[in-house]
């Protein structure tokens, strides 16, 4: 198929719905749907057993129509990091979304307040974190004045984001965080809805009783924050956070009410090399770049996957292998290239033209390099192009 610049990407390869899975030129993100929906469902089944929301982080994917699909199998909505994020998701339907993040720049703000009053009017809902006192400050001031623009007195909700050990965002447990909360409830326009409290750098501990020992440090720092909360007299509703390496820890905490896991729908590389906690879902890979054999030699074959396919700021991406014969490893060769080398004794370096699908080191920014996802049914040996789904959201970034 041709690239022309007069029809936009995801009408051409809309051309592909139907056809088999060797009709897809390379490089291309494929997502395996029958994989991505048994992760759907697992997680929908983990949320339940555990009577636990579950609100998918939606800057994995960064596609609305992937985010509905998740409100239908059981989200209550979606997080975002980014005020552009919010706005493509709300623009493609969803009701229900979270900035899951600090938003300082007023005329950001004035968006945030805007995007707001709208969902409101559409019967949804928008919410945003906060970690400080000036950031509380600004987002009344955006609020106030959009109320007043709109006559309508509405009222956003405000999660206080405490820093549990990842040493990002967030005030201190305790204290810090009281102040905060009496911060908000000095503003109308804004409601207390809880706390935020997301430990990023768990999720990447390898071994399952790593991440317990982290995570059972976080609760402690919940329990202890939300108490003297309360004892103020202000109930805390809802404590939100986890990402799918961590969700056992904080469904298990009896603290947290709802869970923010993204990557679960996908997986990639750098979570499988997590040792699975025996309680959590199986999760598997369901998004590939599939790439072709373009150079070959005696020692090694080059692909047309480089880093403009897929990023590698948590390593290089892995070549799926079905079996022995066909264990590949991945070099870096550049933007537009990757080395392949025999992985295993009874490898043979591959032929041109052979097509070779990779399982992208991070799954989050190799979707934000693409435009569209090829989904396909039945597998990636045999199976069929079902869908085109459209990174509705890519380089929505401000
Ligand atoms: C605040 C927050 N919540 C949840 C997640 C989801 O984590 P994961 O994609 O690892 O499931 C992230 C990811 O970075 C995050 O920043």
């Amino acid at each position: 198929m041709s690239h022309t610049t007069k029809t936009p990407l995801s009408e051409q390869l809309k051309q592909l719905v139907g056809h088999p899975v060797s009709a897809i030129d390379t490089p291309a993100l494929v997502v395996d749907l029958d994989a991505m929906q048994r992760n759907l469902v697992r997680m929908a089944e983990f949320c339940k057993k555990h009577d636990i929301r579950w609100r998918a982080h939606a800057k994995m994917h960064k596609s609305s129509a992937l985010a509905k699909l998740q409100v239908q199998a059981g989200a209550v909505g979606v997080c975002v990091q980014k005020t552009a994020e919010a706005e493509a998701m709300a623009a493609g339907g969803v009701h229900d979304i979270y900035i899951s993040n600090e938003v300082i720049a007023p005329a950001k703000l004035a968006r945030v307040a805007a995007l707001a009053h709208k969902m409101a009017a559409d019967n949804g809902k928008l919410a945003i974190a906060v970690d400080s006192a000036e950031g509380v400050t600004r987002l009344a001031q955006a609020m106030n004045e959009r109320r007043a623009a709109d006559g309508v007195p509405m009222s956003i909700d405000v999660f206080v984001e405490i820093d549990v050990g990842q040493g990002r965002c967030g005030v201190a447990p305790g204290r810090a965080a009281v102040d905060l909360v009496h911060e908000i409830r000095k503003h109308p326009a804004l409601r207390f809805a809880g706390l935020q409290a997301y430990h990023g750098k768990a999720q990447h501990a390898r071994s399952a009783k790593e991440r317990r020992d982290l995570i059972a440090v976080v609760v402690q720092d919940v329990v202890f924050t939300r108490k003297l909360i309360e004892a103020e007299g202000v109930p805390v509703e809802l404590v939100t956070g986890a990402g799918t390496g961590s969700i056992v820890c904080e469904a298990a905490s009896g603290v947290y009410g709802e869970l923010q896991a993204g990557s679960f729908l996908f997986m990639d590389a750098d979570y499988a090399a997590n040792e699975r906690d025996p309680a959590a879902p199986a999760f598997e890979h369901a998004l590939f770049v599939k790439t072709q054999v373009v150079s070959s030699s005696v020692q090694h074959a080059v692909c047309d996957a480089g880093h403009k396919s897929h990023a590698i700021d948590s390593g290089l991406p892995k070549v799926h292998a079905q079996d022995d014969e066909h264990m590949l490893e991945y070099f870096n060769g550049g933007d537009e290239h990757g080395i392949l080398r025999p992985a295993g004794p009874n490898t043979r370096v591959p032929a041109l033209g052979q097509m070779l699908w990779l399982i992208p080191g991070h799954c989050d920014p190799t979707v934000n390099l693409h435009d569209c996802l090829i989904g396909v049914k039945g597998g990636l040996a045999n199976g069929k192009v079902e869908r085109i789904i459209r990174v509705d959201a890519r380089g929505a970034l401000t």
